[in-house]
């Protein structure tokens, strides 16, 4: 599999996002869009308009990450506005299996989301149709966390899980604290999709960010 730098926006300038995205177009593989709702995070980000906004403004895949309570009902309209790819978490829902479906019967490609206090065990029913599974190597809610090293035991699981039975074919990404100490560690463990915000825009020159951790990996 391809390895894939996902530039996270959520540290980009909110003021300037268009300016930002031209920063990383053609250097990014896509765009990694947070959306939070103050309830499932202490935090608030980003909504179906500014997916919707930035859909033109960019050839990069993007995609969204729902950190929010009861993710069923929004799905819809991140689906119109655009998004290439919903992560849900697994802890957000009753019913991951229908989300997954509801997801990619729409056209979009599903993933799965995994706390750091969150055991695999909790997606492993619907890893045989999952496109991807995205393992939070921080508490999710805001940027500019400190790296979870321990998380990478399940970076590993899921990648023998993947590698050495039927059950899967999947991405691994993971989200938080990615730079360039600690990129190297995810994709040993056996990551492809590496999400990365203050890493990438708090640096006048994201797009050479996003080189140097492509750099580490490949
Ligand atoms: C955290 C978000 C991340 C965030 C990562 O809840 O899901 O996508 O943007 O930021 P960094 O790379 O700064 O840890
Ligand atoms: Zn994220």
């Amino acid at each position: 599999m391809a390895l894939k730098i996902a530039p996270s926006i959520l540290s980009a300038d909110f003021a300037n996002l268009a300016t930002d995205v031209a920063k990383i177009e053609g250097v990014g593989d896509l765009i990694h869009v947070d959306v939070m709702d103050g309830h499932f995070v202490p935090n608030l980000a980003f909504g179906p308009q500014v997916v919707a906004a930035l859909r033109p403004l960019t050839k990069l895949p993007l995609e969204v990450h729902l950190m929010v309570e009861n993710p069923e009902s929004f799905i819809p309209s991140f689906v119109q506005a655009g998004a290439d790819t919903i992560l849900v978490h697994a802890e957000s829902t009753h019913h991951i299996y229908r989300v997954v479906q509801m997801i990619q019967e729409a056209g979009v490609k599903a993933g799965v989301v995994l706390n750091p206090g969150t055991p695999i065990e909790m997606v492993r029913s619907v890893l045989h149709i999952v496109d991807e599974v995205l393992i939070m190597t921080v508490n999710p809610g805001f940027g500019g966390q400190k790296f979870l090293p321990d998380m990478l035991s399940k970076v590993n699981h899921l990648a023998q899980n993947r590698d050495t039975t039927a059950n899967g074919d999947y991405a691994i990404e993971v989200d938080g604290g990615v730079n360039a100490d600690t990129i190297g560690q995810c994709a040993d463990a056996g990551a492809d999709i590496f999400v990365a915000g203050s890493f990438v825009f708090d640096s006048a020159d994201p797009a050479a960010q996003i080189q140097r951790l492509r750099g580490l990996v490949e």
